[in-house]
């Protein structure tokens, strides 16, 4: 099996061992606490998870820098995005100097401690600096962008060191047969006999270009396995939730995948939009869970017009040094409808086509037919899948009508 990112052992810094995790329990809760935002409690749970391996904490201003400017660490490992844990300086303020503080998690009822951290520096952004970060990670400063408007919300003071994870997060709880670990991965592949697995990256249902995309990758790279891995942390409003996803995905590969060909499983982060820069960090916590290929398609990663359509695969032409990554990339062509031959193809793979000879698939006209109230038309979607799509809206939009007529 394809070897953990960076040369070393998979390093997750969830604690395993009971009896360590009962002390640091009982210590967490004498010491001083950070409230962490969802961003970087999302940081903590992918370190936990082994993805973000080898990386031993949260960074300081210095090598969040170095990964901005160089895309590699000060030690000299090649990482695309920041892993920080921003906070604000009210905040700092109630830590009064602590060396070691309780990070509390935001997405649970009580708000239960997360991770114990290693206080090595506390720092100050400045607004140039923070503007320059978001540039280098978004490609951008528009507040319009998903990833900015949040980014640009977290604080400026930056905690930096090493953690322990203890859990996982709302992610065990809320989607235990699909939250998965790096190490969990692995063996589950393993046990599988998979020595090459494509993963698919997805936030959305799958519509049919995903389904044939995976399906064209699988027989491209001669695939052992196909990794179904899902987003199930925060995204954009208008997304649909990370549960009717799981559903959707579930009942697409009962019914219209080989028996045992795909796995679905889950990972949690929440989405960043950052298309170029994602895509490859995208690829790193794959070869952590030990796949041999990574699909990037068209606009990964990517939201609204803030990306060009290839560019998150250019990115690995650009800027990933030769031999930094042993997971290899398929890279896909915009994939669509064929009117002519009434099948999704890959454009490149239809050159006698015209453009009208095409249906265009893509997550966001899905989200926008059924936010419509229209039926998806099955060039779009499988029908139990747009069955179970369609009953989600219908729930919401009649959620939303009664909460209408309650206010007026
Ligand atoms: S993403 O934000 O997770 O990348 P999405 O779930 O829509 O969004 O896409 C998952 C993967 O499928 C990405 O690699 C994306 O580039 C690819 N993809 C989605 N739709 C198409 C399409 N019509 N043609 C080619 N690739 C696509």
């Amino acid at each position: 099996m394809i070897p953990p990112y960076g040369g070393r052992p998979l390093a997750p810094l969830r604690v395993t061992d009971t009896r360590e995790l009962q002390e640091l329990r009982l210590e967490a809760e004498g010491l001083p606490a950070l409230l962490l935002n969802s961003a970087a409690a999302a940081n903590a749970v992918m370190l936990g998870a082994g993805y973000f391996s080898p990386l031993p904490g949260y960074m300081n201003i210095a090598d969040a820098l170095s990964v901005a400017d160089t895309w590699h660490t000060r030690e000299g490992l090649f990482w695309p995005v920041p892993c920080l844990n921003l906070c604000t300086a009210e905040a700092v303020a109630e830590l009064g100097g602590a060396e070691r503080i309780a990070l509390r998690d935001p997405n649970r009822l009580g708000h239960p401690v997360l991770a114990v951290q290693d206080l090595a520096a506390v720092e100050e952004l400045s607004d140039a600096c923070l503007e320059h970060l978001a540039r280098c990670i978004f490609g951008s400063v528009d507040r319009e962008h998903p990833g900015v408007r949040v980014f640009s919300t977290l604080g400026s003071r930056v905690l930096s060191g090493p953690l322990r994870v203890l859990d996982g997060s709302y992610f065990e709880e809320d989607f235990p047969g699909t939250f998965r670990s790096a190490p969990q991965l692995r063996t589950a592949l393993e046990e599988r006999g998979w020595r090459r697995t494509v993963a698919f990256q997805t936030r959305n249902p799958m519509h049919r270009a995903h389904e044939e995309l995976c399906k064209m990758a699988m027989q491209a790279v001669d695939a052992d396995g196909l990794l179904i891995h899902m987003l199930l942390g925060k995204l954009k409003p208008g997304d649909i939730p990370a549960l009717v996803r799981d559903a959707a995905i579930r009942k697409m590969v009962e019914l219209y995948f080989p028996r045992d060909s795909a796995f679905i499983a889950g990972y949690g982060f929440d989405m960043l939009y950052a298309g170029p820069r994602e895509a490859v960090l995208h690829a790193i916590f794959r070869q952590n869970a030990g796949c041999s290929h990574l699909i990037v398609g068209r606009d990964h990663a990517g939201v609204g017009s803030f990306y060009s359509p290839f560019e998150a695969q250019e990115v690995f032409e650009q800027h990933v040094p030769p031999g930094a990554l042993q997971i290899e990339i398929f890279k896909a062509d915009h994939t669509a409808w064929s009117r002519r031959l009434g099948r999704v193809v890959m454009m490149r793979d239809a050159p006698d086509h015209k453009a009208e000879d095409f249906v265009l698939l893509s997550g966001t006209r899905v989200r926008e037919l059924l936010a419509a109230g229209e039926e998806l038309p099955e060039e779009f979607a499988r029908p139990e899948v747009a069955a179970i799509l369609r009953d989600h809206y219908r729930a919401q939009n009649g959620a939303e009508a009664g909460a209408r007529a309650a206010a007026s």
